[in-house]
């Protein structure tokens, strides 16, 4: 092996450029030349690659974003589009690919290990719902992004005596939601991973402003339904003046967390380690402290599911 390539592809994350710095840097220090496609996938099939040194990718370790670019390409989803990428990577002569990104940009890198092209992934998304890891990148960032939001939202709910209903990202997963939910001491947190009841949510808010809460919070996941919605059927029910706010996608901006640049250096160095070896069509993880490498299909075949402690612990604390 001499050359690999690496992209980010899908919804940025914070932590994807500490993932570029370590498997440019580590890949370097194997002795391996590394281009980066710029725009994910569809980088990769207008042949927009730049070679990555060590001081290029200098100074990007605490920026957020990512410095690669990324988008969601539709061609790559076609076999027609997978055959086309196969080709580009042959003509740059390169030997192996690093993709950084969410389920659905593995599983473009999984069809390309299909036609025998080396992969391996990083799991890069704020939406934590891959299997194969404990934590994506950028999860840790945005739900303490969406803390720091949420606190400043306790303030104004409790000098009005408002009900605020915060809805946070997270496609069709409540991960964000619920750690978001505990961390900021929220009174209810609805995810898409469990049903929830109108009336039993309504005469918990009752009870909360009969005993003297000031205020409620209610953290809604995007997967359940907007904010908005949720606010209409509360309406005649609720004992608080309410108010929505969608977090939106400030959850993926600002530099990444002492955990997230740290698990990205981890997972970096991990998926040029698991190349050298030769475990191709895999991903890289962290599970229980340690980095782990699985099958790439695991991140979308396997379920992860939500803390069922966690979600009743939401309903324990927030009485
Ligand atoms: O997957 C990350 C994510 O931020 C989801 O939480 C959200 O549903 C989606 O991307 C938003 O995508 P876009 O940036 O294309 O609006």
């Amino acid at each position: 092996m001499k050359r690999i390539g690496v992209l980010t592809s899908g919804g940025d994350a914070p932590g994807m450029n500490a993932a570029i710095r370590s498997v440019t840097r580590a890949a370097i220090y194997n002795n391996l030349d590394v281009i980066g496609f710029r725009r994910g996938y569809e980088g990769l099939l207008e042949g927009d690659g730049i070679p990555l040194t060590v001081s290029s990718v200098g100074g990007i370790i605490h920026r957020g974003g990512t410095i690669l670019r990324t988008a969601r390409c539709d061609r790559f989803t076609t076999p027609e589009g997978v055959r086309e990428g196969f080709q580009r990577l042959k003509a740059y002569d390169i030997d192996a690919l690093v993709v950084i990104g969410g389920d659905g940009s593995f599983r473009g890198a999984y069809e390309l290990h299909k036609l025998g092209f080396p992969v391996v992934g990083i799991p890069g998304t704020i939406d934590n719902d891959m299997a194969g890891t404990d934590c994506t990148i950028g999860f840790d960032t945005a739900c303490n992004t969406a803390l720091q939001c949420i606190q400043k939202l306790r303030d104004t709910a409790s000098s009005h005596e408002r009900l605020f209903i915060v809805e946070v990202m997270g496609r069709a997963a409540g991960f964000l939601a619920l750690e978001a939910a505990v961390a900021a001491g929220a009174e209810c947190v609805l995810v898409p991973e469990q049903p929830f009841d109108i009336e039993q949510l309504c005469k918990k808010l009752h009870y909360a402003k009969e005993r003297g809460k000031t205020h409620s919070l209610i953290i809604v996941a995007e997967g359940v339904m907007p904010a908005s919605e949720l606010a209409h059927k509360l309406k005649d029910t609720a004992s608080y003046d309410a108010r929505i706010i969608v977090l939106g996608h400030i959850q993926r901006g600002g530099s990444p967390s002492s955990f997230d640049a740290v698990l990205a250096s981890r997972l970096g160095g991990g998926a040029i380690e698991a190349l050298l070896r030769g475990e191709y069509g895999t991903m890289v993880g962290r599970t229980s402290g340690k980095i782990v490498t699985n099958p790439i299909q695991v991140a979308w075949e396997e379920k992860k599911g939500l803390d069922a402690d966690m979600m009743t612990l939401v309903d324990i604390l927030g009485i």
